[in-house]
């Protein structure tokens, strides 16, 4: 089995699944990494301590998705050949996942789609992931749905019942597996506490995250306009820790490089980001990732998309979307820093997307045919 990823969210989502993979004395699992992304894979890697047996170090500066589709194409043919894998293993919707599946498609490799079925039912958003994972599912002949409603989806684009397991998204494996660490060792929470020593202890957190590409332009302008003046208006402090992206650098540091109370910090390793989660009061974001972890930690969660593939945790009430509208996002999450009521009723913990064994059923069913499935 060859598990291919190449971005952060990927890795993290993904490395659950290796190592349960991993456990099994009858699975042969080999890894190969694109390195779409290049630091911020390596983070994950490094706090997982799992290496991988291929890398085809593809990144570039502001590299566009024609160069991450062919160089994926080009260079996973050659691994194919070498490693020779009974099946590839592709994770959610980036353009490794779609590029990977059309790689081992040409290479006859039945390939197996991990949190397979989501969908905005918009072509445009997010762009290009909703079409990089109907590709995906169109190649694949295994599905891995995070939840019912992904199975459903797979059911209405005629996709086999027996092949689609409900099993929880890993991201939920990873969050947990993290959680319980920073739990269970006060020297590391203090390590962590030191790290963010230059927050206020007194100020509540807006934790703030946003990459996505239909939001350049504009629409990110607004948003980070948004982030400014809530940050003057309210007693709150902000940490935003801004993508390596250079078109979310440069509107970012336009914006909100000299704002007051606005902390901007790279890309932090997943451990002292979930540090941050647990500690925010509110999260504001764009990520697919963040959307499915914050509800587990029962954490506000505003969403600058119009439309989302995760509905489950807005039907909970844990996250609500807002756009990348000035006015609507400054009011809005303006209203759950002021209102302890507002703030309270979307504060439940809830876990519509996982309860920490989805790389064990994904790695059961693999192995030993298992039918064990998810169940919110
Ligand atoms: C990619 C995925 C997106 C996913 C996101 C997670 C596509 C088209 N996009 O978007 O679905 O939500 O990752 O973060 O697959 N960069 C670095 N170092 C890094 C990572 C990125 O310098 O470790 C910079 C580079 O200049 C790179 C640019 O960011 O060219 C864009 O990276 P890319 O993977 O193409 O797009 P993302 O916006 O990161
Ligand atoms: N994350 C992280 N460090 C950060 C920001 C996010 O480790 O500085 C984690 C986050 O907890 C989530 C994942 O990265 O698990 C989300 O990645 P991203 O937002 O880049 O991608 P998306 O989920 O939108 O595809």
């Amino acid at each position: 089995m060859l598990l291919v990823f190449g971005t952060r969210p990927e890795a993290i989502k993904m490395l659950p699944v290796a190592q349960a993979l991993m456990r099994k004395s009858n699975a042969d699992v080999r890894i190969c990494v694109t390195a779409q992304h290049r630091q911020m894979l390596d983070q994950v890697l490094d706090l997982f301590d799992v290496w991988p047996d291929y890398d085809l170090d593809i990144m570039k500066q502001g590299q566009g998705l024609e160069h991450v589709t062919t160089a994926v194409l080009q260079g996973l043919g050659d691994v194919l050949d070498d490693a020779k894998p009974d099946r590839v293993l592709v994770h959610g919707d980036t353009t490794t996942t779609m590029a990977a599946s059309l790689a081992a498609f040409y290479r006859k490799v039945p390939v197996a789609h991990v949190e397979a079925g989501l969908r905005s039912g918009d072509p445009a958003q997010p762009w290009p992931e909703e079409m990089n994972r109907r590709v995906t599912d169109v190649i694949a002949d295994r599905f891995f749905a995070p939840t019912t409603r992904a199975r459903d989806n797979l059911l209405k684009e005629n996709a086999s019942p027996a092949a689609i397991h409900v099993t929880g998204n890993t991201v939920i494996d990873a969050l947990l597996a993290v959680v319980d660490r920073i739990d269970r060792s006060p020297d590391l929470k203090e390590t962590l506490a030191a790290q963010f020593a230059f927050l206020a202890p007194d100020r509540p957190i807006l934790l703030v995250t946003g990459h996505r590409r239909e939001n350049f332009g504009k629409p990110f302008d607004s948003l980070c306009s948004a982030i400014r003046d809530l940050a003057r208006a309210h007693q709150i402090q902000v940490v935003y820790p801004v993508h390596l992206n250079p078109n979310v650098q440069s509107a970012v540091r336009r914006f909100l490089g000299d704002v007051p109370h606005v902390h901007l910090v790279p890309p932090l390793d997943y451990l002292p980001f979930v540090y941050l989660m647990m500690r925010a009061h509110v999260v504001l974001t764009d990520s697919g990732g963040i959307q499915e972890e914050a509800p587990s930690l029962g954490k506000p969660v505003f969403v600058m998309r119009n439309v989302t593939e995760r509905p489950e945790a807005v039907e909970a009430g844990t996250v609500k979307l807002v756009g990348t509208d000035r006015d609507r996002i400054f009011t809005a999450v303006g209203e759950v820093i002021e209102d302890a009521d507002a703030h309270a009723r979307m504060s439940q913990a809830h876990n519509p997307y996982g309860d920490g064994q989805a790389a064990r059923r994904i790695a059961d069913i693999l192995t030993i045919g298992s039918t064990d499935e998810f169940s919110p």
